[in-house]
C-alpha cells in the first residue's frame, strides 16, 4: 500500500481543494472514533482519507471503474453520480493506492448509501463523513456530541437525516440506505431492551 503521504498527493492533485479538506477532516474524525469505540484506528485513518477519491470524476469514467472492478450496479445508482463514486472509488483504491484489505474497500464503497448490518469500520466511515467539523446542518452539533456516547444512536440519526433530506428534495432513496437505517435502528432498541433487563 502507499504511504499516508503519497496518497494525499494523489488527492491533492485530482479532487478539489475542498473535497480534499474534507476527505482529511473525514481521516481524522474516523481515526479518532475508531479509537474512542476500538476499532482499527490505522484503517479508519486510511478508508477516510481515500472515501472520496472518485468524487470528481466523469461518470462515464466512474462506470468503467465499476465494470473493471466486476461491480454490478442497480439501475438507481448507474444513474445517480452522487451514488456512484463509492463504488468507483473501489478500483483506484485498488489499482492506485494498492490497498488490499477488504474492510477498507467496503467502508468506502458504502460510504454513500451504508448497507444493511455495517461493520464498526463501514459505520465509523459513514458517520465520520455526515459529522466531520466542517459539516454545518440542522442538527449536526447533536450527532456530534451523542457519537461520543453511541456509534449506533449516532448512526440512527444520520440515517435519518440524511433520508428526511432526500425525501424533503423529493429524490429516490436507495435501498441500501432503508435497509441500514432499519437494521441499525433494531440494533439500538435491542441495546436499549438489554439495558433495561439489566436494570431490573
Ligand atoms: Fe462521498
Ligand atoms: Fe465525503
Amino acid at each position: 500500500m502507499l504511504d499516508l503521504s503519497s496518497i494525499m498527493e494523489y488527492l491533492d492533485n485530482s479532487i478539489s481543494s475542498k473535497r480534499y479538506v474534507h476527505s482529511i477532516n473525514v481521516s481524522k474524525t474516523a481515526k479518532k472514533l475508531a479509537e474512542l469505540y476500538e476499532a482499527d484506528s490505522a484503517k479508519a485513518e486510511i478508508a477516510g482519507l481515500v472515501h472520496d477519491c472518485a468524487r470528481d470524476l466523469e461518470k462515464s469514467l466512474q462506470l468503467k471503474y465499476l465494470k473493471e472492478e466486476g461491480i454490478e450496479a442497480d439501475e438507481l445508482t448507474m444513474n445517480i453520480k452522487e451514488l456512484l463514486h463509492g463504488p468507483a472509488a473501489v478500483h483506484i483504491c485498488k489499482s492506485v493506492f494498492a490497498i488490499e484489505d477488504e474492510e477498507i474497500l467496503s467502508a468506502v464503497r458504502y460510504h454513500t448509501t451504508g448497507k444493511e448490518n455495517m461493520s464498526l469500520l463501514e459505520k465509523i466511515i459513514y458517520l465520520s463523513d455526515f459529522i466531520e467539523p466542517e459539516r454545518s446542518f440542522p442538527g449536526v452539533e447533536e450527532l456530534r456530541s451523542i457519537a461520543l456516547k453511541s456509534l449506533d444512536e449516532a448512526l440512527l440519526g444520520a440515517f435519518n437525516s440524511s433520508i428526511s433530506y432526500i425525501l424533503s428534495t423529493n429524490r429516490f432513496v436507495h435501498i441500501d440506505t432503508i435497509l441500514a437505517r432499519n437494521y441499525v435502528l433494531k440494533e439500538v432498541q435491542e441495546h436499549e431492551k438489554r439495558c433495561r433487563d439489566n436494570s431490573r
